[in-house]
């Protein structure tokens, strides 16, 4: 095999590639992106497999989270430090349960590209290619906004750049901090039986915060008090975007695809003789691959093979999405081979994406009993085999909208039509997300 470089995945056959109508424009994009800045650095993605690394020993817990899409339409700072502030809130109940450090990863500056079932959309007798994200299209359905423009692609940059500049800005100066800890819960979310919750153990963290003050020790000196390390992550989809962020690093000599700390391949793209896969192959970040309850041993080896050949721990991350009433049967004969064959990795659980069903009102929706039932299993199933349940990857939004149903300030059928703004898949609320840290919190308590 001849030496990867950042175009070898051209050699291979690449699923869900926007048909782009106008290919010289599509490179001139390319071309530009090629020369603007890395967005993130090959150390901080070190740091992140050092992280993962901790995991799969089951020495810290991952949280994955975010929009399904993130939108052009909502790029301001409020939403942004508000989208922290919930994955802040579970961390915080996460980490107060587990006693383990939580490796906080965002779906978030960059996840604007979306596989698709099919590649057109038809509403009474019209025709048109199907919304494939803010970076290809726009979701509207007419002519002009369903065509694929390479120009959306620098948007996605730019707004990945602006939206991790502020994640930067507030989770190293200051609004991190565990003395904000009460800031991070929101008002609609405060008042309700799980921002009570919250409050209960914000304030112990405050007592415990002052009582080793009183014990003498210096808090305002201890970095880790008040700044966070958040990560940002989207699947790699767009191969060409990625490529053209693809930077060599001047330590190592290695390759980084500086668009993310992690990117995943999707369970619609993992062919391992794909182009997904062998861009992936040759990128030294932390990387993921979706494993649907269709994914077989043989499989999933020979993913380690390529993704993870020096099997290093942190390197490959699998989040099994395989629905509440699959995942019993089809995770324990992927977990057992990658056990007796001694490979390195962390094991996530999507509890999302195969909980998903159409109401008839129509409205495409999950329940958030389901999504409780997957994660319970996956953690049963891990730990009848005694390996780790290193974490959760989930999609979820600040905002107080009706897009997954139940929760116990229940949301029924009739009440989607409410509040329902999701791009693509439906997100758990604000409320909903919190109700789910403190379940998955139970679980690795100890
Ligand atoms: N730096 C530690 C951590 O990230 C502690 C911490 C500071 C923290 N601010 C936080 C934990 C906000 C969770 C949420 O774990
Ligand atoms: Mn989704």
């Amino acid at each position: 095999m001849s030496a990867w470089i950042p175009t070898s995945w051209q050699e291979h056959p690449a699923a869900q590639q926007p048909d782009w109508p106008d290919p010289a424009a599509l490179d001139g994009v390319l071309k530009e992106l090629h020369g603007r800045p890395p967005l993130v650095f090959a150390g901080e993605a070190r740091t992140l497999q050092a992280a993962l690394a901790k995991v799969a020993r089951g020495e810290a817990f991952m949280l994955q989270a975010g929009d399904c899409a993130e939108s052009f339409n909502d790029s301001s700072a409020d939403g942004i430090r508000d989208k922290l502030k919930v994955i802040l809130q579970m961390a915080v109940v996460l980490t107060y349960a587990s006693g383990l450090p939580v490796v906080k990863v965002g779906r978030i500056a960059g996840q604007f590209a979306k596989p698709r079932s099919a590649v057109t959309e038809e509403r009474e007798d019209t025709v048109l290619p199907v919304f494939r994200g803010h970076a290809i299209n726009d979701a509207a359905f007419d002519t002009e906004s369903r065509r694929a423009d390479p120009r959306r692609l620098l948007t996605a940059y730019n707004q990945s750049a602006s939206t991790l500049n502020l994640i930067r800005a507030l989770t190293k100066g200051g609004f991190a901090d565990l003395r904000q800890i009460h800031v991070w819960n929101q008002e609609f979310v405060a008042a309700s039986k799980q921002g009570r919750r919250y409050e209960a153990i914000a304030h112990q963290i405050d007592r415990s915060l002052r009582f080793m003050a009183a014990c003498g020790i210096n808090l305002e000196t201890d970095a880790s008090l008040h700044e966070v390390d958040f990560y940002i992550s989207h699947e790699a989809l767009l191969l060409g975007y990625e490529e053209a962020l693809t930077r060599q690093d001047s330590l190592t000599g290695d390759w980084y695809d500086c668009s993310a700390h992690l990117l995943w391949i999707g369970e619609r793209t993992r062919r391992i003789d794909g182009a997904h896969v062998a861009f992936l192959s040759g990128v030294k970040n932390p990387i993921a691959c979706k494993l649907s309850a269709a994914a077989t041993p043989d499989d999933v080896l020979r993913l380690c093979d390529a993704l993870n050949p020096d099997n290093e721990p942190g390197r490959l991350t699998f989040i099994t999405r395989m629905g509440a009433d699959k995942v019993g049967d089809a995770l324990p004969p992927l977990v057992a081979v990658v056990q007796s064959d001694g490979r390195n990795v962390v094991w996530t659980c999507d509890p999302m994406h195969a909980n998903t069903f159409v109401t008839p009102s129509g409205y495409k929706t999950r329940r958030l009993a389901d999504i409780m039932v997957e994660i319970k299993r996956f953690f049963a199933v891990h730990n009848a085999a005694g390996t780790v349940p290193g974490g959760v990857h989930l999609e979820l939004t600040h905002q107080n909208v009706t897009e997954c149903l139940g929760g116990a300030e229940e949301i029924f059928d009739h009440d989607l039509a409410h509040r329902y703004e999701a791009l693509c898949d439906p997100r758990l609320n604000a409320r909903q997300s919190l109700d789910l840290a403190f379940e998955i919190g139970a679980m690795l308590q100890t």
